[in-house]
């Protein structure tokens, strides 16, 4: 019998699980922990998995169904699985002026994965093959937590975003935060149009609110002239990223990391793309429906 130990790393979200190898088949013996702790604490610390990109395909599957990524041009392993690297496929660093590294950029914005999507992620999955030297400064990933952060949230801010939605467009960090970028193709664009979700979004699974944005797709609040929601965009932001919402994960290689992105935001804080490897393999899962605002749901109780 798999015994497993989740320990929180602080008072909010994120946890440790040990006791382990998520490539095992005999963890369905310990699979609906995982999940109810996924649910509870949103960020899931696998330290020293040894996993390939099927194992981890595998694995993520059991959280649902894996999400295609909607550029043709990114560094696949498999079809549901890819690499985030700044190396090429025959293991050169690319350097930051490549598209791919100006590409990556963006996972330096705070943000919540595939919410330019009508149904966008529901879990990411990121396992370290390279990581940047440790004496080195950057690489790490930061996670805010988005319910703590909604339930500290200022009445007249919380106010001012009941009933908002946020457009999220795929296009927007080529239309305005890198405009050298090559365009997407038609077909790219078609695949993913912008779309609205709600600024305050309710959680199934633990029965709990959250903040809802992101800042590498887009920076607009809707219901506002575009100055006063971009100002509310960026009020509402640097509420919800205050240090004492953040986790920082500092990676050693074969973390495996699994987050919940209904409820929490991340990025990557800057490294030395040039000269240092971070090589990360990558899976993601899709929620089952787009986000569900808590006035949509009978079971939610707020405002
Ligand atoms: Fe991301």
């Amino acid at each position: 019998m798999i015994k497993i130990t989740i320990s929180p790393i602080n008072e909010l979200f994120a946890a440790r699980i040990e006791g382990i190898d998520v490539a095992n088949p005999r963890i369905d013996e310990v699979f609906d922990e995982v999940r109810q702790a996924f649910d509870k604490y949103g960020v899931l610390i696998f330290p020293d998995q040894r996993i390939s990109a099927d194992e981890q395909q595998a694995f993520a599957e059991r959280f649902g169904e894996l999400e295609s990524f909607p550029e043709a041009s990114m560094q696949k392993k498999t079809p549901k699985v890819y690499n985030i690297s700044n190396k090429s496929e025959s293991g050169d660093l690319l350097g930051k002026d490549s598209v791919q590294a100006r590409m990556l950029k963006g996972t330096e914005l705070w943000h919540t994965d595939s919410s330019y999507r009508d149904v966008p992620a529901l879990a990411s999955f990121l396992f370290a093959l390279e990581i940047p030297d440790s004496s080195e400064t950057g690489g790490q990933t930061e996670f805010s937590d988005m319910i703590s952060a909604y339930e500290d949230l200022p009445r007249a801010l919380l106010e001012k975003l009941n009933g908002r939605h946020m457009v999220h467009n795929y296009e927007y960090e080529r239309l305005y935060v890198d405009t050298e970028l090559p365009p997407m193709s038609l077909d790219e664009k078609l695949n993913v149009p912008p779309v609205t979700h709600p600024v305050i979004r309710f959680h199934p699974h633990n029965g709990k609110c959250s903040v809802y944005i992101t800042s590498n797709v887009g920076d607009v609040i809707g219901g506002y002239g575009y100055e006063e929601g971009r100002a509310l965009h960026r009020e509402l932001l640097d509420f919800v990223t205050q240090r004492k919402y953040v986790y920082q994960h500092q990676w050693l290689p074969h973390d495996l990391v699994v987050w919940d992105n209904r409820r929490t935001m991340h990025r990557v804080i800057p490294y030395d793309i040039d000269k240092q490897p971070r090589v990360m393999q990558r899976t993601t899962v899709s929620d089952v429906g787009p986000p569900v605002a808590p006035w949509m749901n009978k079971h939610s109780h707020t405002l």
